[in-house]
């Protein structure tokens, strides 16, 4: 039996706008959504702000009730101490957020990040009541390879060793070759994946809290692409970088169920 998992349009805005590019910004999405009558029970909407924007983010959204939900880009694994540069999830729980984005490849690739560290950081994100957005993907090498969920199925095993079956959890397929180039994953190619992480959720959490993970795709997603893969059944919502700062492509993405693909 499946339950019905409510699907999550997130922008991922990276390192892009400063806190008060970042009140315009949400300000601007707020007022979209609510043109477009957007019913948030249809699709969540998260924005993932740089650390110093969420302050700003979570006066705007509490002064003003906005429904749009936000969260950090990154968590450090620790609580707190002599970690320089780092950002507490606690931190971050203060600020209302309530995501946080773990093991996006850009901290992969750029900081090193290896599965065991994400593993950590996801668990730390459970202390602290945050839901983590778990990030996956192979690089172009990795899919020539060994092909596309080899690489993203052993980042999932290895970073949700320990992770308690009963927490919430939201897992990011992002193929690296379909980030910010513009060459996005087939409908299907993604349809694919999401299927092979959800059975592999279901090996490590058991079929039921395996079937209430939503499963995002990102890598290259636009208001023209963005129902295709809606319609995989195992793809429940959308990790969007570049086009999460145009705030009518984001809305247009969050707003899917209103227009078809070509
Ligand atoms: P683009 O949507 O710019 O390809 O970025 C995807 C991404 O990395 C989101 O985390």
């Amino acid at each position: 039996m499946g339950v019905t998992r409510t699907p999550l349009i997130a922008g991922n805005w990276k390192m892009n706008e400063d806190h008060l590019q970042a009140i315009a910004l949400v300000q601007k999405l707020a007022w979209t959504l609510k043109d477009a009558n957007h019913d948030f029970a249809d699709a969540e909407v998260a924005v993932f702000p740089p650390f110093t924007d969420l302050r700003s983010v979570q006066t705007l959204v509490s002064a003003d009730k906005l429904e749009i939900a936000y969260g950090g880009q990154d968590i450090s694994a620790n609580d707190s101490g002599a970690y320089t540069g780092e950002i507490s999830g606690a931190f971050l729980a203060k600020l209302d957020c309530s995501y946080v984005i773990i093991g996006h490849s850009e901290r992969r690739q750029y900081h090193n990040e290896s599965d065991e560290l994400i593993g950590r950081k996801v668990l730390a994100a459970v202390r602290h009541g945050l839901v983590p957005v778990l990030c996956v993907g192979e690089t172009a090498e990795d899919l020539e390879k060994f092909g596309a969920s080899a690489v993203p199925v052993s980042q999932v095993k290895a970073a949700l060793a320990d992770f308690p079956k009963d927490a919430p959890l939201v897992v990011a397929y992002e193929p690296v070759w379909a980030i910010g180039s513009g060459k996005a994953a087939t409908a299907e190619q993604a349809g694919e994946v999401a299927t092979v992480l959800r059975a592999t959720l279901t090996e490590i959490l058991g079929a039921e809290a395996a079937d209430k993970v939503r499963i995002l795709y990102g890598g290259s997603v636009k208001k023209a692409n963005i129902a295709g893969f809606m319609k995989q059944k195992d793809v429940d919502g959308a990790l969007v970088g570049g086009a999460s700062l145009d705030v009518d492509e984001f809305a247009g993405i969050a707003q899917f169920g209103k227009h078809v693909t070509v």
